[in-house]
């Protein structure tokens, strides 16, 4: 488990995303067509994803104090080179402060070309400060008018925004992967909040589904991993696809059993056993498909309304580390499901794509309590629960 670990963390660092089969973009079609996106961040870093429109290099300039930096290349000896999007995994950076940073792209071959991005400024994670507020979208399914009102009505003074899976509506197309992750509706939506993105089912179909990766950062390079910012705990999990991995509509494109089980083992031999994320006050975890549903015996439901592949591997761990609420979306209506006896963790559940369904939930958590409000595009509250903190494990 721990080699095949580093083997995936080092193929992170790898910064090239090319494809051969690439047709040239018209000589006058501009070098970058997407704002800088800051995804997965870290206590040292993040990482920087920016879409291309033909074979281009590119680098980023980090300035902490008097400090300029120049970040980028790959583990192999290139320079973080790319067709459709560069990635940038940026490093060494100190916990809970601001860098100003800037892209540079330049065109490889002709015709020649070279953009830099406005000065931009991110803050890296801390696991020390008193306090932290997040945001969280869920199910946005390339629903535009969703997207601009989530937009412009999540607060922008978060240190993350987490979106909870669903992007898209099956990569179909090629062409579609960069706008919809790194330019959602038109939008520069990281500009003021890093994305952590948790990984739905519909990010997983589609021909081209099997691209995304090139895309997504990844703190660890992996689709599930966590965090700490401030007193939370963040666990980010892949509930995979809603049916079976032999399902005939999945044309033998997943895998996702054994992803499940390979959760498993990271739970409790990563979560349980870091002191950071063991002991932490609160304890979120953030998957896709809910881990419970209100009625779980429904008739006639042809795919997964709760992950019961996921939890039957999951739940004890969970359970163990003191799970406080688990944050879904996955079924296109809000809910609320208090813990219990026989699941000692609250799930909520987000609501859907289109504008009157879609939800946006506001998190803060300080010394006292973790508060997570959950708002319709109108503004109206329609879930506040509140968290007490847990003592170390
Ligand atoms: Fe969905």
């Amino acid at each position: 488990m721990k080699r095949r670990f580093f083997l995936t963390q080092a193929a992170a660092g790898a910064t090239v995303v090319t494809h051969a089969q690439t047709p040239a973009a018209p000589a006058n079609t501009p070098l970058v067509i997407t704002p800088p996106v800051v995804m997965a961040p870290r206590a040292d870093g993040a990482e920087i994803v920016w879409g291309v429109s033909r074979h281009c290099r590119g680098w980023v300039e980090v300035k902490s104090g008097d400090e300029t930096r120049r970040m980028g290349g790959t583990d192999f000896g290139f320079s973080t080179q790319g067709d459709k999007a560069l990635r940038v995994r940026l490093e060494g950076l100190v916990a809970g402060t601001k860098s100003a940073y800037r892209t540079v792209t330049e065109a490889m071959g002709e015709p020649a070309g070279r953009e830099e991005s406005a000065w931009r400024e991110f803050r890296t994670l801390d696991a020390a400060a008193a306090e932290t507020r997040f945001a969280v979208w869920n199910d946005t399914h390339v629903n535009n008018a969703t997207i601009a009102q989530l937009h412009a009505k999540t607060p922008a003074e978060v240190d993350f925004l987490l979106w909870n899976g669903d992007i898209c509506n099956d990569w179909h197309k090629d062409e579609t992967l960069v706008p919809t992750l790194l330019h959602p509706a038109g939008t520069d939506f990281t500009a003021q909040r890093p994305l952590a993105f948790v990984w739905g089912n519909h990010d997983l179909r589609g021909a081209f589904g099997y691209r995304l990766p090139d895309y997504v950062a990844a703190p660890d390079g992996r689709s599930y991993f966590a965090f700490r910012s401030g007193p939370v705990a963040v666990v980010c999990l892949n509930t995979g696809e809603d049916k079976a991995d032999d399902h005939p509509s999945f044309k033998g494109r997943v895998a996702c059993e054994p992803l499940r089980q390979e959760q498993a083992a990271w739970l409790r031999e990563h979560v349980l056993e870091t002191p950071e994320l063991r002991d932490a006050p609160y304890r979120v975890v953030f998957c896709h498909i809910p881990l419970r549903w209100i009625d779980e015996n429904e008739e006639g439901r042809t795919y997964d309304s709760f992950s019961a592949r996921s939890r039957a591997l999951w739940h004890d761990a969970l359970v163990q580390w003191g799970a406080q609420v688990v944050i879904s979306g996955h079924m296109h209506e809000h809910a609320w499901m208090d813990a219990s006896k026989e699941f000692p963790y609250a799930q909520l559940v987000g609501g859907g794509p289109k504008p009157e369904a879609a939800t946006f939930i506001e998190a803060h958590a300080n010394g006292e309590r973790l508060q997570l409000i959950t708002r319709d595009l109108g503004g109206k509250v329609l879930h506040q629960n509140e968290f007490n903190p847990l003592a170390a494990i």
